[in-house]
């Protein structure tokens, strides 16, 4: 007898040590241990009608038995659920599973690669520019005279410059103020005709607030070629902002004042929210005020070493942050750069 609950005993514990599936696993228990038919519950069953003297070291010796294989059974059936499809051939499709990680793009970026697309459908290069600029390519080749007044808007870093090297006044470095620093760089590389946008990233000395960052994106457009007038400029500008918006807008210019455009202008977007009727967000105006531009001065052109007269254009700097901002109806620009996720993952 006891010789017969030792070899159940090691059967049991061989077959689950081999044993490859919970319904395997399930088999064994029935075999050994069910109640109708488990070989070690017939030993069990039969202890009470054994001889008195046999009848204590059996009993014992079965339910020590019993004890193990379950142990056994117990240990094998956790460590399959731990290990995974792969050990075991055991697979729970109703586990959810982990969700990968993914990114997607910024809004920043979503509307620049949607603003490169137009212009280039409309022939124009899109060129990378210089953020670490000099005080000669951020104002003094755009016709602001030095230490004029004009520059206190455009307040940006300076380089802190080793005194010893000597450097000349204009080639003192900046982070740029505006991508327009890139229009006369661009043009002295390049001879019109020239149809050109500068999407970056622009630096002010700001007290911050909901419409002021210290970074900033801006896109800088100019064309240059014989015989440019105000209409290209203005029917450039009406054909971008139709297709930003996806539908016909109307444009208006006022003039405005910025040294390196003359006659310099802001223009104005009908207002897409209320069809130009007047709301709150063109404030009963049924105008927006969207896009400084102008016909680019001769000085402009001078710097740029062409020849005096031969060539006119326009240029333009868009606020690509404030772009952003109208198309997703974002309220603090400051939301755009400050990383937070719970900001990003709405978009
Ligand atoms: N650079 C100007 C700014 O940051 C914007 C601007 C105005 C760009 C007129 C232009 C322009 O090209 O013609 O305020």
């Amino acid at each position: 007898m006891q010789e017969q609950i030792e070899k159940i005993k090691q059967g049991a514990l061989t077959e689950i040590g081999r044993c490859q599936s919970e319904k395997e696993l399930e088999k064994i228990l029935y075999k050994y241990l069910g109640r109708k038919d488990g070989q070690l519950t017939a030993i069990l069953r039969g202890v009470s009608e054994l001889p008195e003297e046999q009848r204590q070291t059996i009993g014992s010796l079965a339910n020590k038995a019993r004890a193990e294989i379950d142990q056994a059974l117990q240990k094998k059936k956790a460590g399959m659920a731990n290990a995974g499809a792969a050990q075991t051939g055991y697979f729970d499709v109703t586990v959810p599973g982990a969700k990968p990680t993914t990114g997607h793009m910024h809004p920043l970026t979503r509307i620049r690669l949607e603003v490169q697309d137009i212009f280039k459908s409309m022939g124009f290069k899109v060129y990378e520019g210089n953020e670490l600029t000099d005080l000669y390519y951020n104002f003094l080749s755009l016709n602001f005279p030095d230490n004029h007044p004009a520059m206190d808007s455009y307040d940006t870093f300076f380089i802190k410059e080793d005194p010893k090297k000597k450097i000349k006044p204009e080639e003192r470095r900046m982070m740029r103020a505006h991508t327009s620093n890139m229009q006369v760089r661009i043009m002295e590389q390049n001879k019109p005709p020239l149809k050109v946008i500068v999407p970056g990233r622009c630096f002010r000395n700001e007290a911050t607030d909901a419409s002021h960052d210290h970074t900033f994106h801006q896109v800088e457009g100019f064309v240059v070629d014989e015989n440019i007038s105000i209409a290209n400029l203005v029917y450039t500008q009406k054909a971008l902002l139709s297709k930003i918006f996806g539908q016909e807008v109307k444009v208006r210019l006022r003039p405005g004042y910025f040294p390196f455009v003359e006659p310099g202008f802001e223009l104005d977007c009908s207002c897409i929210i209320c069809g130009g009727k007047g709301c709150s967000v063109c404030k009963r105006t049924g105008w927006v005020e969207l896009i400084p531009c102008g016909m680019i001065h001769p000085k402009v052109l001078e710097s740029a070493g062409y020849p005096k007269g031969k060539y006119t254009g326009f240029a333009f700097g868009m606020g690509w942050s404030r772009l952003a901002m109208m198309k997703y109806e974002i309220d603090d620009v400051r939301l755009l750069l400050n990383g937070d996720m719970r900001f990003l993952e709405q978009f």
